[in-house]
């Protein structure tokens, strides 16, 4: 378990228990794909995998960590942040940058790392980095925690520290997760919902052995494109443009500018919608709402990739499965589905959608049923 090979590494290298340990979770969205960022709806769950952080305040200016998972020890000191090259570690510092940037006063620590959220494959293992460091400051400082500014802290970290313009949904749902449930987030007013996921389901993740590369130009593109339709429709965002605005007026706009804005406008939709069949305990609608979702992710949005259709595809054709979908910003990674949740089914889903997989490409896919977990917590290191 990471948490007890958290202590003991700490024990090993400090000669005694840490402070306390942080759990940050990375997420799986299962609907609402690219709707944070145009101030639109998300569906998202804090997965049972997580970064981990076992630390101790030194009373000085000094963050060092010891990264358990790439085996590297490194430093930084609050009063002088620059940018370097361990990617783990830029995380923390761009926290550490924008929480100075607010006003925070900060104070050092020490501590070591590790997480079993899989990186770069579309699980948000960077803003359980981000959150897991949030939280360690606001320990150590100390100062209150605040799920919302905190995610507000990680997101400026990410845009601005890290230079990747994504939405509030990763680090969010990372901080203000409640476990057993998804979470409906308003991306505008930022207020949270939580939902529970049907009876009797099961929430698969299938990641596809593929990584996106080239995601961050691509994402950026999305979302200049997505701009650029709200500001032809002189609105806000597209969360405030409707699809019959759109087919009304929306011919004048290039080609994909206009297939971009129709999977937002009908993605915000599908949430709204998804939170209904979820109030009526309809699994089967909810799963025909991934099924839309992944289409058009695929044809209007064009963010997923041959391995994805495939996997999704697969997964759509079980007889155990409501609905299946690429999650995360796409190009690679890993789809989500809702399956039949009792042990033979998920068993059988996941034994059977991998094998057939692989057969098909050459690649070695993972599935693994994931439960929905509480969002970042702080314990007291003794336990
Ligand atoms: C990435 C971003 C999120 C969101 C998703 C797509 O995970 O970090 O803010 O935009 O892509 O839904």
């Amino acid at each position: 378990m990471i948490q007890q090979q958290l202590g003991e590494a700490f024990a090993a290298r400090y000669g005694e228990r840490p402070a306390w340990l942080v759990r940050a979770p990375g997420r799986v969205n299962l609907i609402g794909e690219h709707t944070d960022y145009n101030d639109g709806f998300v569906m998202p769950i804090a997965i049972d995998r997580a970064v981990w952080l076992a630390l101790r305040p030194t009373g000085g200016r000094q963050v060092t960590i010891t990264s358990l998972d790439m085996n590297e020890r490194a430093a930084f000191e609050l009063e002088e942040l620059h940018h370097g090259q361990q990617g783990w570690l830029e995380y923390v510092k761009g926290v550490a940058w924008a929480l100075q940037e607010q006003g925070y006063a900060l104070a050092g620590w020490e501590g070591v790392m590790a997480g079993d959220v899989p990186i770069g494959a579309g699980l948000s293992s960077s803003a359980a980095v981000e959150m897991a460091a949030a939280r360690a400051f606001a320990a150590v400082a100390p100062f209150d925690w605040h799920p919302v500014t905190m995610a507000r802290i990680g997101q400026a970290a990410e845009n601005r520290w890290m230079g990747v313009n994504s939405g509030i949904m990763d680090q969010l749902i990372s901080a203000a997760a409640e476990a057993d449930h998804a979470l409906l987030i308003d991306c505008r007013s930022l207020e949270t919902e939580a939902i529970r996921l049907p009876t009797g389901t099961a929430v698969v993740i299938l990641d596809t052995d593929t990584r996106r590369g080239l995601v961050d130009s691509a994402y950026n593109e999305r979302r200049r494109q997505c701009e650029r339709a709200a500001a032809f429709f002189e609105a806000d965002a597209l969360r405030d443009v409707d699809l019959a605005t759109l087919k009304a007026r929306g011919t004048a706009l290039d080609e994909p500018v206009r297939k971009r804005a129709r999977h937002v406008i009908t993605e915000n939709r599908r949430v709204l919608q998804a939170k209904a069949a979820m109030g009526q305990d309809d699994a089967q609608r909810l799963g025909r709402l991934l099924d839309a979702s992944h289409r058009s992710l695929r044809d209007d949005f064009e963010v997923s990739s041959p391995a994805l259709d495939l996997m999704v595809a697969l997964a759509q054709a079980h007889e155990a499965c409501y609905g299946a979908r690429m999650t995360g910003a796409g190009f690679g990674g890993c789809a989500v589905a809702l399956v039949r949740g009792d042990a033979a089914s998920v068993e059988t889903f996941i034994h059977q959608v991998g094998a057939a997989y692989q057969e098909q490409l050459d690649l070695t896919p993972d599935l693994f049923v994931c439960r929905a977990a509480q969002g970042t917590s702080l314990l007291p290191g003794s336990q």
